[in-house]
This record gives C-alpha cells, structure tokens and sequence, in this order.
C-alpha cells in the first residue's frame, strides 16, 4: 500500500452511488475504520436519501422505517457527505468518478419490473406494482401516473411481500390511510377508489408463497377488508405437505395462518382480499384497456433438483376486471461503463467485487452491493451482511494495494459537477425533511412529503 494512504492527511477516498439501506449501511462499515482512514461521498440521483425506504416501504409500515436513525448516525460521522441530484450515467460518468477516488461501489438497487410476458400486457389497466408502490410512496418520477381504481375488482399477480403491499394499499380505509405519509396525490385517488375486491394470486401453492409471516397475518386486521382464502388452496400435494415438514419456520407459519383465514367466516367488511393460489395468468383481454384476465390452474411438479415449479394443467378461467398489477419481482439496470450480467440483471461481481467481462477478474477499485449485487430479494437487514462483505473486500484490497490511483480530485470533479447540476448536499435534505415532518404536524401525520423535484429543490436550498 502507498505508505500515506489511508493517514488523516490522505484518507482513501471512496464514493458509494447509490443512498438506500446497502449503500448507507456500506458508507458506516467504511467510515468506522481506522486503519485505513476513509473518507466517503454517497451520490444519488434524487435529493432525498434512503433508496426504498423512503419509496418502497408501505406507508402503514412507520416502525420499519426508523431504521433511518442508524443512518442518521452514520451521516453525522466525521469523513461523510452526500450529494443528491446527481444521476450517474447521466450527470457524471463512471469514468470520471473512477478516476477522482479510490474506489467506486455501486449501490443503486434494481428500479425496473419483471414482466409477465403474456398478450395483453401493455394495455391500459395492466399495471406494474413497482410504478404503483413508486406513487403512493411520492416517488418525484411518478407523480404524474395514474391508476384508475373505478372497477369493483383489482388483481394482483405475484405472492411477495410487494404484492401484499399493493393489495393491502388498495384495501386499507382512508381513516387507516391518512394518519400516514402516503402521497396527497393518492391519498385523494384511493379515497374515491370503487374497488372492493382485490384477487391476488400465486402460481405455485400455499407452501410456496414468499410472504412473512408479519405481512400475511397483519390482513387480518384491516378496518374494511375480509380475507378469504378457499380450503381447497391449503390441502397440501404430498410433495408440499413433506417439505413443510422440513421447511423453515416462516413456510410453515404461513401454511397456518392460511389455513385459519380458510376457515374464517367473512366479517361482512366491505372490501375483500382473496388470496389464491396454483393459478398464472394466460392472457389479458380488452379492446383499449384491461377487461378481463385470463387465468389458468397449475399442479406443482418436481423439477431436476426437486424445486416444485408451476405445470398448467389446461383448466382455465376468465376473471372481470379492469385492473392488473404485476408483482412478480424487480429487475436490475445496467448502467454505463460497468459491466453487467444481462443474465442475473445484476452488476457482474463475485462477492462484492465488480469482473472484468472478458478476464473475469476483479476490477481493482471497483465494487457493488445490496440488490444490484444480488439481485432484488431481502428485506432491509439483508443489506447489511451484504454490504459488510463487499466493504470488507475493498478493505483487503486497499492492504494488497491493488486499488488505483486517482488522476483527479473529488473536490475538483464536485466543482465541474456544480455547474451542470444543483448538487443538494445532506443540510439540504436535512431542510426537506425538517419541512415535510412540519407540514405533517398539525394533522398528526409523520410527514407529508414534497414529490416535485421543484418544491424540494426551493427547500433545500432556502436557508432557513
Ligand atoms: C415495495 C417494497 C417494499 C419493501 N418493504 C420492506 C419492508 O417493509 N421491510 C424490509 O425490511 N424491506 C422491505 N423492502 C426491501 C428493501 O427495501 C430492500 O432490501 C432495500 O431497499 C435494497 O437496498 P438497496 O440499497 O440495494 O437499493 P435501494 O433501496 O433501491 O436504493 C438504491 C438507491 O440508488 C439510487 N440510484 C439508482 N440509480 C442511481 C444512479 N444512476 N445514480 C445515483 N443514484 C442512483 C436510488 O435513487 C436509490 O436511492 C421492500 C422492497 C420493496 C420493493
Ligand atoms: N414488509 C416487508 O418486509 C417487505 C415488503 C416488500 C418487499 N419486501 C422484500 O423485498 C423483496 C422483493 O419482494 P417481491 O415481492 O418483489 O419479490 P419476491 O419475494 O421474489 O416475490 C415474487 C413473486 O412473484 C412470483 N412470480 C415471479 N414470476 C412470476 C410469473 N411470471 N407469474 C406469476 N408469478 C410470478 C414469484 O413466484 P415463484 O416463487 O413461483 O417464483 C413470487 O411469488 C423480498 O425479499 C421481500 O421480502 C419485504
């Protein structure tokens, strides 16, 4: 290692682009070392931090986002900035920041949608989950979508905790609703929404679904919703019924739990939730917009490996409705000048760090983490380990020496930046939410979040 990196005077120079759960948890394990000392910029394209904790957590879920406290500490500590409002790709290169630090790790998360690739798909009323959760969360990209919530039946295809979330969000009660910080835009949509019966369905079985228990067994507590769940869709196949056996805690409490629901007699709410199970879509109809959808049943079957996998079984059945959200999963983007798997939608890397394409060997300086690393699953807490491998690999390579050394500055790449963008730094976030919360105030609410890049960009540039 270059004696004098890593001093005080010499700190090793990191940036971490992207501001969510994985890239902040990285930025702490960075700048809790000593030996080196690190110094670290966090970029992002929006001027608000905290990635889906800001615009992917529910809104009727405030607990879980406390977790912005320990990144709250972490932005407090000695050797942090951040730079929101600046895209990378778009705004600065990756080159240009590889060349002003050390090291470069990419946290963006993966802000596309799964696709279910059936006729039909991209009529009006068919629906991505992603763009939905991103407009309730007051997602400054999306404020201008629309969703049009005048039919009687919504269904959501996918059995995640995102499709829990949309058919939750569409069943809550305004009263349950505006006590949060969801969007005013769709706070005012959902308050004149018709929709009384949300179909979620699930193309493998009950023991299948990828919900936790938390998010299953909370439906039952909603002020106007039911949730109906046919006993057929719990009699277990043999195979499902042994591997539950075997399985982890959360599969078999969720068996449980839908077995109770099974057997519930509905409450006479006006709104219902029916989860349903060994069903994919086919198709959807409608000649300018969604109508119907066409669904079809599966049995599960053993594949090579043993993993149970949806097989059609040809009986099919057309459900009315003029809305379809697809839940069935986020995608990675690439983005320029870092190599990427087309295959797994990731950053190409092993272990955090980033391959050349060619040689498949680590690209010295250069890092990923969180679900850019590994792909959209885990909850919050996941990040974590995930970043803790990929910051302890850069922390190898800085006393193997193998990082490069930068031919420019960040100061001088931060200058050259100002004159393209309005970089807001973290006072200026720290200006937005100290406005959000105090609108959110008088109405008990913990903020009412400004969604126009505009309006956040006057506040966190108003010194107060
Ligand atoms: C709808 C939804 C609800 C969820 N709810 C929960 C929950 O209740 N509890 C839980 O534990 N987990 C939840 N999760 C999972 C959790 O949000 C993720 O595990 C976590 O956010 C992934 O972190 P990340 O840092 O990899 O990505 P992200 O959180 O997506 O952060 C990526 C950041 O990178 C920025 N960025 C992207 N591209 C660029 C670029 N080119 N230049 C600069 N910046 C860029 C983005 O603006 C964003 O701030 C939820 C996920 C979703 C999708
Ligand atoms: N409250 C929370 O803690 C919370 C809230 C939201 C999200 N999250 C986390 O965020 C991560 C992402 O959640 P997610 O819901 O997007 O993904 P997910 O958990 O991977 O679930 C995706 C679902 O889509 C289904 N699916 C995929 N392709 C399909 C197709 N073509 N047709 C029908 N169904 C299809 C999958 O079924 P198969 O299993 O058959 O593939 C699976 O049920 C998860 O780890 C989740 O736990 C947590």
């Amino acid at each position: 290692m270059n004696a004098e990196l890593g001093s005080t005077e010499h700190p090793l120079r990191v940036a971490i682009v992207g501001s969510g759960p994985a890239g902040f948890y990285a930025a702490g394990q960075l700048l809790a070392s000593q030996d080196p000392v690190v110094r670290v910029d966090v970029y992002d394209r929006l001027m608000t931090p905290w990635g889906l904790v800001r615009f992917g957590v529910a809104p009727d879920h405030p607990k879980i986002k406390s977790v912005t406290r320990v990144f709250e500490r972490t932005a407090r500590m000695p050797g942090f900035a951040f730079h929101g409002n600046v895209e990378v790709g778009t705004d600065v290169t990756h080159e240009e920041l590889a060349a002003a630090y050390h090291a470069v790790l990419y946290a963006v998360g993966t802000p596309g949608d799964r696709r279910l690739g059936i006729e039909g798909e991209d009529l009006p009323g068919s629906e991505s989950a992603t763009e939905f959760v991103a407009w309730y969360n007051g997602h400054p990209d999306y404020a201008d979508t629309d969703f049009d919530l005048s039919g009687r039946r919504a269904v959501v295809i996918g059995n995640g905790n995102v499709a829990l979330d949309v058919a939750r969000m569409l069943a809550l009660s305004v009263d349950e609703l505006r006590v949060t910080d969801i969007a005013d835009h769709s706070l005012d949509l959902l308050r004149r929404s018709s929709i009384e019966e949300i179909v979620v369905l699930g193309r493998r079985g009950a023991a299948q679904a990828a919900f936790t228990n938390p998010e299953l067994r909370e439906l039952a507590d909603l002020e106007l919703a039911d949730v109906i769940v046919d006993p057929a869709d719990v009699e277990l196949d043999a195979a499902s019924a042994a591997l539950i056996e075997t399985a982890d805690g959360t599969i078999q409490r969720n068996v449980e739990t839908l077995r109770e629901y099974s057997q519930r007699p509905p409450g006479g709410k006006p709104r219902r939730i029916v989860l349903r199970f060994l069903t994919s879509p086919v198709a959807i109809e409608g000649t300018d917009r969604v109508e119907a959808l066409v669904v079809e049943r599966n049995e599960l079957v053993a594949d090579a490996d043993g993993t149970l996998r949806a097989r059609p079984t040809g009986a099919r059945e057309r459900l009315e409705t003029g809305l379809v959200f697809r839940a069935v999963g986020y995608v990675g983007k690439p983005l320029p000048g870092v190599p990427f798997d087309d295959r797994r939608a990731t950053v190409l890397n092993e272990g955090g760090r980033v391959l050349d394409p060619e040689t498949r060997a680590p690209i010295p300086g250069l890092y990923a983490a969180g679900w850019i690393k590994r792909g959209p699953s885990g909850v919050i807490g996941t990040n974590k380990k995930c970043a803790q491998e990929t910051t302890g690999r850069l922390l190898e390579d800085v006393a193997a020496g193998v990082l490069p050394t930068p031919s420019d500055t960040p100061e001088a790449l931060l200058e050259r930046l100002r004159t393209r963008v309005a970089v807001v730094d973290y006072s200026g976030w720290e200006a937005i939410d100290a406005h959000e919360r105090a609108l959110g105030e008088p109405s008990g609410r913990p903020r009412v979040k400004l969604v126009s890049r505009d309006e956040q960009l006057k506040r966190a540039t108003t010194i107060a």
